[in-house]
């Protein structure tokens, strides 16, 4: 299954690469003015879909732009055929393609592929995690102020009563640096290479981490809510980290709770 998930997510990827620039419709969703999808975002979902599909026809899908395909299997293969849109719309080479597969409702595989840098994070459960087939580890920082950190914030940041500026602004007081990428997916996998040492966001989507998720806890990483509580690919304000730091961000966060 791993195989097949790579070589979807490496001729996603290609697709995706080849697509900038030669976008044809731009559209709202849920009539929200910066949520946005394009044709090429639904060609990537059917790319992925048709060809595990055909491979495993009686499997389930959660799929950004699609939906749910229910069959009631005990896999459901959870995708995100381009996180970073905005990005991509605006020729920001920072995007990538994400399939994670869930057994029985718990996320056992990760594949993430960023095809501008041609680095492909992938993680089975029990097996550790990898950028282009070398193992990975999360950092070694064990405090705020050595730390580099990463956060995105909602479409709905108008109406969204989450406080996402105000967490933003309390970790800039208290990290090394905070960036902000525009691909919830790359952000975690960079906390899985060490490059990151945490990640927070107040409203991610199964599938902006459920590959991600697998790939950061074969790192060594840790994922929970922003209580500390553990989470699964529905919790919507999710914070990762390298372990070590991550009661002092579940601190940051408490004195942002709104
Ligand atoms: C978005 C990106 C972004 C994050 C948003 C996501 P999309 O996904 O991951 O970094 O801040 O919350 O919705 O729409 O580009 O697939
Ligand atoms: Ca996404
Ligand atoms: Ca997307």
């Amino acid at each position: 299954m791993i195989q097949l998930a790579i070589e979807v997510a490496l001729e996603a990827g290609e697709f995706l690469k080849k697509s900038v620039g030669k976008i044809q419709h731009i559209e709202q969703k849920y009539g929200q003015e910066r949520n946005l999808v394009t044709e090429i975002d639904r060609e990537s979902e059917q790319i992925i879909i048709r060809r595990i599909k055909k491979r495993y026809p009686d499997h389930d899908f959660l799929a950004e732009e699609s939906g749910s395909h229910e069959k009631k299997s005990d896999y459901r293969w959870v995708i995100d055929p381009l996180d970073g849109t905005l990005n991509f719309m605006h020729g920001m080479p920072i995007f990538c393609v994400s399939i994670g597969l869930e057994v029985k409702g718990e996320p056992v595989l990760g594949v993430v592929y960023d095809p501008n840098l041609n680095e492909l994070f992938t993680a089975e459960q029990g097996k550790g995690a990898f950028l282009n087939k070398k193992p990975i580890r999360v950092s070694s920082t064990s405090t705020l102020i050595e730390s580099m950190l990463v956060t995105g914030f909602p479409y709905t940041i108008r109406e969204n009563p989450d406080n996402a500026v105000q967490h933003f602004v309390n970790f800039l007081m208290e990290a090394q640096a905070v960036r902000r990428l525009g691909s919830a997916a790359l952000d975690i996998c960079y906390v899985a290479a060490g490059r990151f040492d945490g990640f927070w966001e107040v409203s991610l989507s199964p599938w902006d981490v459920t590959a991600g998720f697998v790939i950061v806890r074969e790192a060594g990483g840790t994922y929970t809510d922003f209580h500390g509580h553990p989470s699964t690919i529905s919790t919507k304000r999710v914070l990762v980290s390298n372990g070590l730091i991550h009661e002092a961000m579940v601190e940051v966060l408490r004195r942002g709770l709104p």
